[in-house]
């Protein structure tokens, strides 16, 4: 069976897009194929986190992560640092990287270009470490966005330059898994581009309904069409696409013949999108309130996933250091 892996990084609460671009997505692949996802708290720590949220953000995307429901009996969950299986197979792989070949990798230039007061060497080797957390598994799937792309090319990279250096065929190389008619991209509520948690233009799996309805009231349109069958802008077609992912077929059929015919509501069009984003999330929110606070439950999922989690690194790990000619004594 293949195997698929993907991680998010352990900086806040989720969002809509998290959850319809990547999250919804773990769910539905996670009968099919041997599955590992994890919370990426290593990587985290390039922005400096307070050490009171360390711990309490990894809580945080482990609980949103079982509510969204990964199933820790199908697939293993875990957290990144409880696997130093990982960070021992990075200090390898940091031996085959090239300083160059990182400093020209785009996200690398994007956050110089952002933080340039921040620019420490682990963010230079960000690629590094992902790719021993694709590579120690020996994952041949990674879903994730575009925009991880260059940190892919790098761990594919990598397998091949460790399997050629060490006449192995250990690491095969990773793809971004392609979930075809399923792969959205969740736009946000403020008229252009995605819904991020940088953009300061998410609704978040935590919110109450008050909150997301006050989001949603809030959300850009423009005056409205005046000529039949015209085109949407740009804003109206994101509150559209927001609406074809939480409403019923008929109910957004329905606005679509009032945006065709002009006699659309805008306030209408923006209650209704209130009301099923709060019937998706409601459910979502009360098994994070509960999940959250049960820390049996949480150490049992997390000590379940520590276990297999390691047993499949260090098989990984025992084999790449039996290539590169490590011995017992
Ligand atoms: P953010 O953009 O909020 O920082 P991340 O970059 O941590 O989110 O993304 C974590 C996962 O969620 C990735 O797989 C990414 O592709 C997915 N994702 C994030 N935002 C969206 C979105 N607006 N639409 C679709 N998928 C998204
Ligand atoms: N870099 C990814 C992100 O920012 C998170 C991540 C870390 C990851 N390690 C990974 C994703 C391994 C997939 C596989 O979203």
């Amino acid at each position: 069976m293949e195997t698929v892996l993907s991680g998010i990084r352990s900086t806040g609460h989720l969002h809509l897009g998290n959850y319809f671009g990547a999250l919804r997505n773990f769910v539905k692949i996670q009968d099919t194929y041997k599955c590992f996802f994890f919370i990426a708290d290593l990587h985290s720590l390039t922005t400096h986190p307070h050490p009171d949220d360390f711990h309490a953000n990894v809580r945080i995307i482990l609980s949103e992560y079982l509510a969204s429901g990964l199933d820790p009996e199908k697939c293993c969950l875990y957290v990144q640092s409880d696997v130093p299986e990982i960070s021992e197979l990075c200090v390898l792989l940091n031996m085959i990287s090239y300083v160059g070949e990182l400093e020209r990798t785009a996200t690398f230039k994007e956050k110089v270009r952002q933080n340039p007061d921040n620019v420490n060497a682990g963010l230079l080797t960000y690629p590094v470490l992902m790719a021993s957390d694709i590579l120690v598994h020996r994952a041949n799937w990674v879903p994730v966005g575009k925009d991880q792309e260059p940190h892919l090319e790098i761990a594919r990279v990598l397998a091949r330059r460790f399997n050629n250096l060490y006449g192995v065929e250990l690491f095969p190389e990773p793809y971004a898994f392609n979930f075809g008619k399923d792969l959205i991209k969740v736009p946000g509520l403020d008229g252009s581009g995605k819904m991020g948690k940088s953009n300061n233009n998410g609704i978040y799996l935590i919110d109450d309904d008050n909150t997301i309805t006050k989001k949603v009231m809030h959300a850009v349109t423009d005056s409205g069409p005046t000529e039949k069958n015209s085109t949407m802008s740009e804003p109206v077609a994101n509150v559209f696409t927001l609406l074809r992912l939480v409403s019923d077929p008929k109910v957004v059929a329905q606005f679509e013949a009032a945006y065709a015919d002009c006699s659309i509501r805008y306030g209408d069009l923006k209650k209704q999108l209130a009301t099923d984003i709060c019937a998706t999330v409601a459910p979502i929110r009360e098994r994070i309130n509960s999940i959250h606070t049960d820390d049996a439950y949480l150490s049992k999922v997390v000590a379940q996933g520590r276990e297999k989690a390691r047993a499949s690194a260090s098989a990984t790990l025992k084999l790449a250091q039996q290539a590169i000619g490590f011995k017992t004594f």
